[in-house]
């Protein structure tokens, strides 16, 4: 059986200024279910694991946030980080929890702020990727692309392992530059990375050990104080000296250039909903192609949202105040009680400058 670790670590700066530093995407119900993006993410797993196999890796911030939305989690399977090191860390502290546990655990890192719409196709695709990971792969799901997306890693795929879906990885590209994405796409030989991974702690740790030793011995000593009157302590001296660096560069594309990663090509609606104008594509828009962000995108049944002669908006009234807009077309409108966001759909990618820029002006 699965253990799942679901990491609750970004902020999704472009989704602001509906996702903030104290409430993070991974927090809200986007897509108009009651349900938040972690919530939907664990409840995910349910045919996959049990209940006390799941575990949640987040910052010391958001732990009581968290705790609050996953009542059925036992207390100690969430793992709170003194301060965010990026996800290697993340991942590596609970592969190294579960390793303790449970010497043979195969293990699945699912990101907290992804929408995957179908979930019994997902649920079949981590049962084969469980297959390549107790041959010792270090298993990745693999998206076809349909732009060259220079935000994700790219997963070159090569032989068929066993009578498939498996597939060797000949190379993992993490976030290349346009030109390279482009080309990636083009040769029909590459996929996506999903941001989730599937393997054996023990395998994963042994990669970590050999690539990234200075990180691999700080979770060593972590994982040997954990659960001991000197966890804190420890953790408190060692976390911070972790290697800020995430899986995709630390782990990921040098396991690959050795022959360790594989991929099963998965079809499951999946979604990393980034920005606002990829949020307002998986959503059900009105017939002129204007979304609501919370509601379910029913525009007309909103009292909160009056839209006269407008197309392709995304509108996301969270302030609770009336949001009216007229004869204007392809503008993501974002109201919240102390910011509100109007740009382009095309730039919704640009807001995480916007907030750069922001940051600066302190
Ligand atoms: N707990 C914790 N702590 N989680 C973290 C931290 C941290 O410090 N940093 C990142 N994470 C979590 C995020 O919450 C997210 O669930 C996951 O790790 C991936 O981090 P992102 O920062 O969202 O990575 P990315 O989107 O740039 O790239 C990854 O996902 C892409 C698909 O969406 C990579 O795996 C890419 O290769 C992939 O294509
Ligand atoms: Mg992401």
């Amino acid at each position: 059986m699965l253990y799942g670790v679901v990491l609750a670590g970004g902020t999704g700066t472009r989704l602001w200024p509906l996702s903030r530093a104290g409430h993070p995407k991974f927090l809200h119900p986007l897509t108009g279910t009651e349900a938040s993006l972690l919530q939907a993410t664990v409840d995910r797993l349910d045919t996959l694991t049990s209940p006390d196999r799941v575990f949640v890796v987040t910052g010391v911030a958001h732990a009581a946030a968290v705790s609050r939305q996953l009542a059925a989690m036992p207390e100690e399977n969430v793992l709170v980080e003194p301060s965010p090191r990026d996800s290697c860390a993340a991942i590596a502290l609970a592969a190294a929890v579960i390793a303790r546990r449970d010497p043979d655990a195969i293990m699945g890192s699912f990101a907290s702020d992804h929408l995957i719409a179908d979930k019994e196709a997902f649920a079949d695709v981590i049962r084969s990727a469980m297959k390549g990971a107790q041959q010792g792969l270090l298993m990745t799901l693999g998206i076809t692309p349909t732009r060259p997306e220079t935000g994700y890693g790219y997963l070159q795929c090569g032989d068929a392992v066993g009578d498939g879906p498996l597939m060797k990885v000949e190379e993992f590209k993490e976030k290349p530059t346009y030109d390279v994405a482009e080309g990636y796409v083009k040769s029909g030989t590459y996929l996506w990375n999903a941001g989730m991974f599937v393997w054996r702690a023990d395998a994963f740790l042994a990669e970590l050990h050999r690539q990234q030793p200075q990180l691999a011995a700080g979770i060593n000593r972590i994982a040997q104080a954990w659960g001991t009157a000197e966890q804190e302590e420890v953790m408190g001296d060692v976390w911070p000296t972790l290697p800020k660096i995430s899986v995709d560069y630390a782990v990921m594309e040098g396991a690959a250039a050795v022959g360790r990663v594989g991929t099963v090509p998965g079809d499951f609606g999946w979604n990393d909903v980034g920005d606002f104008h990829t949020l307002g594509e998986v959503l059900t828009a009105d017939q002129a192609g204007n979304v609501v962000v919370g509601r379910g995108g029913a525009p007309e049944q909103l009292p909160t949202v009056l839209l006269r002669e407008t197309q392709g908006l995304v509108v996301v009234p969270s302030s609770g105040r009336l949001v009216a807009a007229m004869g204007v077309r392809d503008l993501v409108i974002v109201d919240t009680p102390d910011a509100v966001l109007v740009c382009p759909r095309e730039r919704a990618q640009e807001v995480k400058q916007l907030v750069d820029h922001l940051k600066e002006l302190g």
